[in-house]
């Protein structure tokens, strides 16, 4: 069985309730119910945090054996080296994922810091661009 890890950042907990009209109505939990059952045949598994160092840590974690990871970075696409590092020290392959297109939105998000260590981006789709990445990730 495919393992996948999914890694959500900063303020990302607040899916469902925080600006909906940019980020949807749905809380990822639901939408991960959705997702599970589109890819039956995938292990999706979940993490959070709002602590920079946590995601790098879940990164070294699962980044030498799994299949692949689906990272939205948040806030930190726009700002993290390290992260960047953390991505390039490992051996899955990372999709980086955003919501909203962010190319359509604030200049200081039209950077991202992460996407050349990725290897992929997808954004603007909603959450289904998480969907988008474990298709492209499963494909490969
Ligand atoms: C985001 C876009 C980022 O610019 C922002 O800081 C987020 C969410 C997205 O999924 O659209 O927290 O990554």
């Amino acid at each position: 069985m495919k393992r996948i890890q999914i890694i959500n950042g900063p303020n990302l907990n607040l899916l469902g309730r925080r600006e909906p009209g940019v980020y949807g109505a749905v809380s990822f939990e639901t939408y991960l119910e959705e997702l599970r059952k589109v890819f039956p045949l995938v292990q999706i598994d979940y993490y959070q945090s709002n602590v920079e160092g946590e995601l790098i840590n879940k990164i070294h974690e699962v980044g030498f054996d799994y299949e692949g990871i689906v990272l939205n970075a948040g806030a930190y696409t726009h700002t993290s080296i390290a992260l960047q590092d953390a991505i390039r020290a490992v051996t899955t392959p990372v999709v980086e994922v955003h919501i909203s297109n962010v190319h359509q939105r604030e200049e200081f998000r039209h950077v991202s810091m992460i996407a050349s260590a990725c290897r992929g981006v997808i954004c603007g789709f909603g959450l289904c661009s998480y969907k988008l990445a474990i298709e492209a990730l499963i494909q490969e």
